[in-house]
């Protein structure tokens, strides 16, 4: 009986060790099933994809959020992290929101509440269409840390890193300089060694006094005199007569704006079309620079520059430019709307022919249909716009007998043409057999 007992007491031990064993395990692995299910669920519930979210804020959100700064809403960097430590509501709260933020409100929803009049009633559109993973991946979106640093605004040194002129030429000064002390050092150290030797051998050097000072033995030099002086008329002469002919003459003129607006990134990267904004050079004389209120039918949302950058012009310098615009238009970007304090931005005029000379665009452009580059080079290659054609009287001249007067599909020409063509015995009209040489045309 003990030993039965005994026996029994030891299977039962051990089948109990077995079990607790197997309990145990089952527990456990059950446990971690329950945890890995938890967490994997959790994972898919927290973590979204910032890529697609990013899409979806653009088409969805952005017209109303910008993530770092009040719009018609609230900035929503960091929203969920925001609302869970000052409000404690969590991100089924979120979703609710933003699929009927009305429905919330009138609900009596406390935070609901409180955000709408806060933002004097504006109705947020509601997203019943928006599933949790499109909401989780926005909210993965708007948790992204800003990849750059917000712009200084108005950082002195940006208008000094655009002359770059002044610095190269400073450098080049400084060289000369430190050069010329090096020769001066060389010069002295020489004179004092052979002062040094010649009292060492002994010679007599002559007293700096009794020796003839040297402008006074060039004077007395007659043959160096002269040549001199002609060296310097010549050489006045040709400086003179360079200036002389460049007066008037601005090719390449290329003056500092008072904001860096580049034709490349508008006209070329962005391929923005010249007549969107020099509107006025298809049916006018003047071809004109657009007024300030043009840039902001784009830059009321264009607030930075996102672009291409190089070690000159980097992000902060274009985001400083930008900043520039919204000074002078009187913008507030923070609170989108504006001030009304405007500072007019004074352009300097860059191509400007005399008075005296008739230049009208309407005339070269739409009736003639010759390109802007034509007479204005590359434009959106140019970072800085520069004077291109010389704007000569030959340059104009020389084109006008080059160049063939635009006839197809223009019934106004066709009789001219015509008769002229005759009165020629040639088959093609250039501009200057249609009169475009004759004097009252360019001069009243
Ligand atoms: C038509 C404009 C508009 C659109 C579009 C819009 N919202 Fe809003 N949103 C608002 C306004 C306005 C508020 C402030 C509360 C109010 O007045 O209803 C707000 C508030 C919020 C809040 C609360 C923020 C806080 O700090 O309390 C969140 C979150 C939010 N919106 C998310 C979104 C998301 C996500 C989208 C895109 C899917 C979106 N909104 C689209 C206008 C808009
Ligand atoms: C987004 C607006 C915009 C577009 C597009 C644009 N420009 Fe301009 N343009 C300006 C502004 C602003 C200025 C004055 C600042 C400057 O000179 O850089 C200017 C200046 C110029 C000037 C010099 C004017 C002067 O002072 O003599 C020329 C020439 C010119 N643009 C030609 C073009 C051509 C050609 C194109 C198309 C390839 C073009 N622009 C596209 C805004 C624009
Ligand atoms: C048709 C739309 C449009 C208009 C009009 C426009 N811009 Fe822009 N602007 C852009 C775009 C697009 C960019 C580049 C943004 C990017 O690449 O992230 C830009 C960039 C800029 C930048 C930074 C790069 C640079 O050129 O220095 C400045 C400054 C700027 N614009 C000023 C102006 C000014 C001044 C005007 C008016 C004369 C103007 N813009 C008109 C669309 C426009
Ligand atoms: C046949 C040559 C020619 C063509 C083509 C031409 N321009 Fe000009 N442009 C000029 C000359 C010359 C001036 C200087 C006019 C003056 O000082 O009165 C000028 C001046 C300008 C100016 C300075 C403001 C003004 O009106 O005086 C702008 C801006 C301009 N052009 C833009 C354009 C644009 C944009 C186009 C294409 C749509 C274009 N130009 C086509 C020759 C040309
Ligand atoms: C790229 C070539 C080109 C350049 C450069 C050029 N023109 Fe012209 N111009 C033409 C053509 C082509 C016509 C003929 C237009 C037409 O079909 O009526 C013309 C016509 C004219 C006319 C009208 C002539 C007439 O018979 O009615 C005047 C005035 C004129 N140009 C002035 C100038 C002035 C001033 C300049 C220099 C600042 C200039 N042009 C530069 C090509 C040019
Ligand atoms: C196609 C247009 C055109 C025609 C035709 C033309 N001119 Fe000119 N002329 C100009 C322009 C543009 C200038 C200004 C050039 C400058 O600023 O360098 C000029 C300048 C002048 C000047 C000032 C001196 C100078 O070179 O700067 C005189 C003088 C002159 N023209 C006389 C004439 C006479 C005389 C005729 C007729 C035989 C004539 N022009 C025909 C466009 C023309």
């Amino acid at each position: 009986m003990k030993k039965s007992y005994q026996s029994l007491d030891d299977n039962s031990t051990n089948n109990m060790k077995q079990v607790i064993y197997r309990k145990l395990t089952s527990k456990i692995f059950y446990l971690g099933f329950i945890l890995l299910l938890t967490f994997s669920t959790s994972i898919s519930a927290q973590d979204g994809d910032p890529v697609a979210g990013k899409a979806l804020f653009n088409t969805n959100c952005a017209s109303c959020h910008k993530l770092d700064k009040k719009m018609t809403g609230p900035a929503l960097r960091n929203v969920e992290a925001r609302l869970a430590e000052d409000e404690g509501l969590d991100r089924e709260w979120l979703y609710a929101w933003i699929r009927n933020s009305a429905g919330m409100i009138a609900a009596g929803d406390a935070y609901a509440n409180k955000i709408y009049k806060e933002y004097n009633g504006t109705a947020m559109t509601a997203f019943p269409q928006l599933t949790d993973a499109d909401l989780n991946n926005i909210l993965a979106y708007t948790a992204e840390e800003p990849s750059t640093p917000p712009p200084p605004p108005n950082d002195p040194n940006v208008s000094e890193s655009t002359n770059s002129g002044g610095v190269s030429n400073n450098i080049i000064l400084g060289a000369l300089a430190i050069l010329f002390m090096l020769l001066a050092a060389g010069l002295f150290a020489v004179n004092k060694t052979l002062r040094r030797f010649a009292d060492s051998k002994g010679v007599e050097l002559a007293e700096a006094s009794s020796r003839t000072p040297l402008w006074k033995a060039f004077l007395q030099n007659q043959f160096l005199l002269l040549v001199t002086a002609i060296f310097f008329l010549l050489s006045s002469a040709y400086f003179v007569y360079g200036y002389l002919s460049q007066v008037g003459v601005d090719q390449g003129y290329e003056p500092v704006q008072p904001i860096h607006y580049s034709h490349k990134i508008h006209a070329g990267d962005n391929g923005i079309d010249c007549k969107y904004c020099h509107s006025s050079a298809r049916v006018s004389k003047h071809s004109g620079i657009p007024s300030l209120n043009v840039c902001m039918n784009c830059h009321k949302s264009i607030y930075e520059y996102n672009g291409e950058t190089t070690a000159e012009y980097t992000k902060e310098f274009y985001d400083g430019e930008i900043q520039k615009l919204y000074k002078a238009v009187g913008w507030d970007d923070a609170n989108q709307k504006y001030t009304g304090e405007t500072q007019p931005v004074k352009w300097v005029r860059i191509h400007n022919l005399p008075d005296f000379a008739y230049f009208n665009h309407s005339q070269h452009v739409s009736v003639a249909g010759i390109e802007c580059q034509t007479c204005h080079g590359p434009v959106e290659e140019m970072e800085i716009m520069y004077q291109h054609a010389p704007l000569t009287m030959g340059w104009c001249i020389n084109c006008h007998r080059e160049t063939e007067v635009n006839v197809k599909d223009n019934a106004y020409y066709e009789k001219i043409h015509e008769e002229l063509s005759k009165k020629y015995g040639v088959e093609k009209l250039t501009a200057a057999q249609m009169g475009g040489l004759e004097c009252g045309k360019c001069h009243y």
